[in-house]
């Protein structure tokens, strides 16, 4: 395992290779059962029947620019806490802009926060504001994947803990995969499992230096090798599964992990660019999701696709489904009494997980919601300005503060576009 106790030089970092040909499997949702029945190709038969291609596209294309429906709004709640423009700017100067970090913070403001642990460090954006606002903070744990972030997250917390005069607190950074948060706090301290920590933080995807560094393929507008791991020790790469993987898998993976209606006619293109040597580069990919999207929806149209098709590929690259799920239950044994574990997800796949794998965690005997629960166990729960107070739903092993997941505030989506589909869900043990 690679642990790197921050301040002494002389600790290395071990790369830990993950099986990425392990296929991703959850429960698929009913909307996705019912495409596995719907006829596959809508579009297809629309041409065979001497339709226009182009309309028939059109019309299984989800609309663009929807603004969301009075529906969608019930199911989620916009953050009520204050946005800080003065904290914001000064956290989003680091490479990647720490989403929803108010809310975060706010989350994690329980009487005494001795231990934390954040299973997606990035660029230490949210870490660092969580070490800053948390002097009693004793104990720091802080893993990703990749490298380049924990290299950078590293030299960032540094700083604050030099610079803050915080001698007293132990940080430790690892390159390991969050699914093995207990062997990594095994092995930070052997009591830690046993007592449990008081915070964990997962802020889901990839980081925006990852985006910008068109060398890992992540990147729908820029060019480069269709990589896409997190991980660059990782098995599988993109191009993998576009030029060997079965055909219907790879309509499988275009379905199921980019719920995307064209999935049909764009596995059959991708097939065919086999007999033309392959697909190799984003730009390759982009082109082919171009050209089989034809004009409609506009340049939007194409992008979006695109988008959804990228996330399909990374989804199976990086395992991140059935990873997530695990690592949630896992998160939750590695708490203490009070602890709580925050996550932020950016699609809908992941947030269906984190919702359905919190009710099944918390076991809930079907008490939610009630107000009066702050007074009944105000000592447990802690006080504050908690947005989602009111909406808790209470169960044998836990609460889960967020009925409906919290969403960015209006102020921060118009400083930052890319937090617009984040999702904040948030529980606490009992
Ligand atoms: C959105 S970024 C986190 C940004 C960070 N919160 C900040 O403020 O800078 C997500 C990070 O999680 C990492 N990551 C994704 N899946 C992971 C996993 N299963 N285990 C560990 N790290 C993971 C990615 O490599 C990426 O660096």
């Amino acid at each position: 395992m690679a642990t790197n106790r921050l301040l002494s030089p002389s600790a290395a970092f071990l790369h830990p290779r993950e099986n990425n040909l392990f296929l991703p499997f959850f429960r698929l949702h009913t909307r996705q059962r019912s495409q596995l029945r719907r006829p596959p190709s809508t579009s297809r038969d629309a041409v065979r029947r001497g339709g226009n291609l182009k309309l028939a596209i059109k019309k299984i294309a989800p609309p663009t620019n929807r603004s969301p429906s009075p529906e969608h709004l019930k199911r989620r709640t916009r953050s009520g806490v204050e946005f800080d423009r003065e904290l914001y700017e000064r956290y989003a100067s680091a490479g990647h802009v720490p989403v929803m970090f108010c809310e975060v913070l706010e989350a994690f403001r329980i009487p005494r926060l001795r231990s934390f642990v954040d299973c997606t460090l990035g660029a230490a954006g949210h870490s660092s504001a969580i070490i800053e606002a948390h002097r009693e903070l004793e104990l720091f744990v802080g893993l990703d994947v990749d490298t380049l972030a924990v290299d950078k997250a590293r030299t960032r917390i540094e700083a604050l803990v030099s610079d803050g005069f915080r001698e007293e607190l132990k940080v430790y950074t690892h390159v390991r995969n969050f699914k093995y948060i207990k062997a990594v706090l095994g092995g930070v301290d052997e009591n830690l499992l046993s007592e449990g920590v008081d915070g964990i933080f997962m802020d889901l995807g990839i980081s925006s230096m990852q985006v910008d560094n068109l060398e890992r393929g992540f990147s729908v507008l820029g060019d480069g090798p269709l990589d896409m791991r997190m991980d660059p020790q990782g098995t599988l790469k993109a191009e993998d599964i576009l030029n060997t993987w079965p055909e219907a898998e790879v309509g499988r993976i275009l379905r199921d992990y980019g719920e995307e209606s064209n999935w049909w006619f764009l596995q059959e293109k991708i097939i065919n660019a086999r007999k033309k040597g392959g697909l190799h580069s984003s730009r390759e990919l982009v082109d082919l999701v171009r050209k089989a999207s034809g004009k409609s929806g506009g340049r939007l149209g194409w992008i979006k696709t695109a988008t959804r098709v990228f996330q399909a590929l990374r989804i199976v690259v990086n395992d991140e489904l059935q990873t997530l799920e695990n690592a949630l239950y896992a998160c939750f044994d590695c708490l203490s009494s009070g602890g709580r574990l925050a996550v932020i997800s950016f699609h809908s796949l992941e947030d269906r997980i984190v919702k359905k794998t919190f009710l099944d965690i918390i076991e809930n005997e079907g008490e939610d919601d009630e107000e009066d629960y702050t007074v009944k166990r105000n000592d447990k729960i802690g006080t504050g300005t908690q947005i989602w107070s009111k909406q808790r739903i209470v169960g044998r092993n836990g609460t889960i503060l967020t009925k409906r997941p919290i969403t960015p505030c209006e102020d921060e989506e118009r400083l930052n576009r890319r937090c617009r589909s984040a999702k904040l869900r948030v529980i606490q043990k009992h």
